[in-house]
């Protein structure tokens, strides 16, 4: 086999591929996507099957760990997650501390970017007590800091875990602040948080994974790939689907207009939730989505026109030389939205539970990272194209 990289250092040669479309940045053995046919497998079992059956917590194993943990594992696995449930008091009054108004992704990224103050002990990356310490703590922490997020954004007191109780069960009690949680919103959330949980090299995965070679904490790594996650063509994506659905709404129903407005790209509107840099076929995550968006608000009671407006773009983009030519179906994010709104949450924390969900990616793949000895630190090159060279001048002179 060629070494490629001994090929192009002895060259000289640099590749430019800007948004490493074509370039691999790692190997990996934990997520299989094939974009052509639309699978996507955690550590080779399809998302269907793991959606059906599994549990956050038990992907969350999956993933980290490599295989499916037997029932004593997966007891002693969530029995360390409990432990670590609380928030420290520091991490509560600096989450109250966030001004009216300000995103919870912001929050959410400082809050989990704090740990790191709160848990001297854990800090080295390429210790694997620590680092496994580290994720654990993650683990637990962020569905209360998710919670604690929330409350506070809505003028709401924030409620403490209860880490007797399930996980999910537990996240959404402190977030809505009822105790009867509804068994069907449990299931869906679980499902939703399991289809998020990891998707390879992604902008926000890619982010971790460049801040750990660097040997910074797991915190910092993960609350970059939070800052990465909030951005509109990524993880934020879910928020904008519903904004341009309202939008939509507001201004009579009629999709026709507004996807004149996607093909002509004025303004550089898209039709947010469509397309994909990998898949190039229906994103087998939207296929259930969609699937869990008609079940819920049935069982739920309630019915959202915004479904339907959802379900006439799709049906205009199958059929319109624009999106078929260019092979763009909807993504996960073009349908969790309306599960999302259908249970309550307000469009802000959208992309929080977006971060919830990818959390076990994130670490299971941080990990790779750090213990696979063919890991440098991430150090792209460039090829210049500014000035060549020149005299400074004096600011009286210029
Ligand atoms: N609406 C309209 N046109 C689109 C869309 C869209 N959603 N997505 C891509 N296109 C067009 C582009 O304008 C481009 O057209 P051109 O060939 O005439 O220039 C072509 O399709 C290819 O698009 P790129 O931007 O080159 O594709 P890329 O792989 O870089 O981007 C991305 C992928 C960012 C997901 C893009 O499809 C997008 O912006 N989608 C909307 C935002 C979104 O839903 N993001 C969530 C992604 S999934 C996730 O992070 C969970």
């Amino acid at each position: 086999a060629v070494d490629i990289s001994a090929l192009l250092k002895s060259t000289g040669l640099v590749t430019l591929d800007t948004g490493f479309v074509n370039t691999a940045s790692t190997q990996s053995s934990i997520t299989y996507i094939d974009g052509d046919e639309g699978i996507l497998r955690y550590r080779g079992y399809p998302i269907e099957q793991l959606a059906e059956a599994s549990t956050f917590l038990e992907v969350a194993y999956l993933l980290i760990y490599g295989e499916l943990p037997d029932a004593q594992r997966l007891t002693d696995f969530t029995a360390a997650i409990d432990r670590h449930r609380e928030l420290d008091e520091g991490v509560k009054q600096l989450l109250a501390t966030a001004p009216a108004g300000a995103h919870p992704m912001a929050v959410l990224q400082a809050a989990i970017s704090a740990l790191a103050a709160f848990h001297l002990d854990t800090l080295d990356p390429r210790d694997a007590e620590q680092r496994g310490q580290a994720s654990i703590i993650l683990l637990a922490k962020v569905p209360a800091i998710v919670a604690a997020v929330a409350r506070h954004a809505a003028g709401e007191p924030v409620l403490d875990p209860d880490p007797s109780s399930d996980y999910v069960v537990d996240f959404l009690r402190m977030t809505f602040g009822q105790d009867d949680v509804d068994p069907d919103v449990v299931k869906a959330m679980d499902m939703l948080l399991i289809l998020h949980a990891d998707h390879e090299q992604n902008c926000s995965t890619s982010t971790v994974r460049m801040v750990g070679s660097a040997h910074a904490s797991i915190y910092a790594s993960v609350s970059a790939g939070v800052g990465a996650l909030s951005g509109p063509l990524h993880g934020g994506a879910n928020e904008a689907v519903l904004e341009m659905l309202a939008d939509i709404q507001s201004s009579g129903g009629d999709a026709s207009d507004f996807m004149t407005k996607v093909k002509n790209k004025e303004d550089g509107v898209r039709l947010m939730g469509f397309g994909h840099r990998v898949y190039k076929n229906y994103d087998p995550r939207a296929a259930i989505v969609k699937k869990a968006a008609h079940d819920v608000l049935d069982k739920l009671g309630k019915q959202d026109e915004m479904l339907d407006i959802a379900m006439g773009l799709e049906e205009i983009a199958l059929q319109d030389e624009y999106f078929i030519s260019r092979k763009l179906y909807p993504n996960v994010d073009f349908y969790t939205g309306l599960i999302y709104k259908a249970m309550g949450f307000p469009t802000t924390m959208f992309t929080p539970l977006f971060s919830l969900g990818r959390l076990p990616g994130w670490i299971a793949q941080f990990a790779e990272m750090i213990t696979d000895p063919a890991t440098k630190i991430g150090r792209p090159r460039q090829v210049y194209t500014g000035a060549t060279e020149r005299d400074y001048v004096a600011v009286a002179e210029r």
